[in-house]
């Protein structure tokens, strides 16, 4: 996975441990900074995690306040130029963590007349929609780079990362993905891409994490984590002892981890629910990889 112009101020974070299993309970104890952060939980042991929105280490109540701005951000997503009748709308961008720095900083996009700017996203030969096809996706607004949410995810999610020695002597590469699954009548169906367990490709070194921003009126967007070689494969396809967890991240900043060459993932199409007029999934989504020098 190809994986943002600031130095941004500190935020709190959690720290792996403070995270949770998929089973585990929810977690009590307070956030720490991302340079006294010690890798280890389920991500680093089993490849996958589930991490509740508690874990992300921050105020409540602050969160509450920096999610309706967040959130607010999800009403003007474009339509995916690249599956205009998909249902799904999207942003996308680059950051740069330093670790030897504690610094991250977004990468600008390259200039665009419609969308004001571009990233490129790569996803290799994992994505069989997309094969070995650079897509360029409208990047995050400037006006959330600062936004201390968003940051207090990409350093929670860092946090949950680092115990990959990979990451500490290379600048770490982050993309970060806004997606809104919407539909608005009983007949549309809102799917993400692509649409079978898949990996993301890419580093070895890889980790995604995805959070729940909001979901309102819609039926499905079941996750799955499964084997490694579960990808290519639709659910309905996979034995039970294939899948090492399925959930639905209902409640906002609700998330979960991969590391991705480990395990395989899927999110199930979405749907409108009864009696509802419009409905939707809104999700962030980080890949976190360690930047190769192509010289
Ligand atoms: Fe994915």
């Amino acid at each position: 996975m190809n994986h943002v112009p600031n130095s941004l101020d500190p935020v709190v974070i959690a720290s792996p441990s403070t995270r949770q299993s998929l089973t585990g309970p929810v977690p009590t104890s307070g956030p720490v900074g991302v340079a006294g952060v010690r890798g280890g939980g389920t991500l680093r042991g089993d490849g996958y995690a589930r991490l509740p929105g508690a874990s992300l280490g921050v105020d409540a109540k602050w969160a509450a306040g920096e999610l309706t701005q967040f959130a607010q951000a999800y009403e003007g997503l474009p339509r995916d130029p690249y599956a205009p009748h998909a249902n799904r709308y999207r942003r996308y961008s680059h950051a740069v963590y330093l670790p030897w720095k504690d610094e991250l900083s977004f990468i600008p996009g390259v200039p665009d007349a419609e969308y004001g700017s571009t990233s490129a996203y790569w996803q290799d030969e994992h994505n069989r929609e997309f094969p070995r096809i650079r897509r360029r996706l409208p990047d995050l607004p400037t006006a959330l780079h600062s936004n201390q949410l968003l940051n207090a995810i990409i350093r929670a999610d860092l946090a949950e990362a680092l115990w990959l020695p990979q990451l500490h002597t290379a600048p770490v590469y982050i993309g970060i993905h806004m997606v809104r699954l919407a539909v608005r009548d009983q007949a549309q169906v809102a799917m993400s891409s692509p649409n079978c367990l898949h990996q993301d490709g890419g580093s070895p070194a890889l980790c995604t994490f995805a959070h729940l921003i909001g979901r309102r009126n819609i039926h499905g967007g079941e996750n799955i984590i499964a084997t490694a070689d579960s990808a290519g494969r639709q659910p309905g396809e996979l034995s039970p002892s294939a899948i090492h967890a399925r959930f639905v991240l209902s409640e906002p900043l609700d998330g979960y981890g991969v590391h991705d060459q480990r395990v395989a993932h899927y999110v199930a199409p979405v749907r409108l629910a009864d009696a509802a007029d419009t409905g939707h999934r809104d999700i962030l989504l980080l890949g976190i990889a360690p930047f190769i020098p192509g010289m």
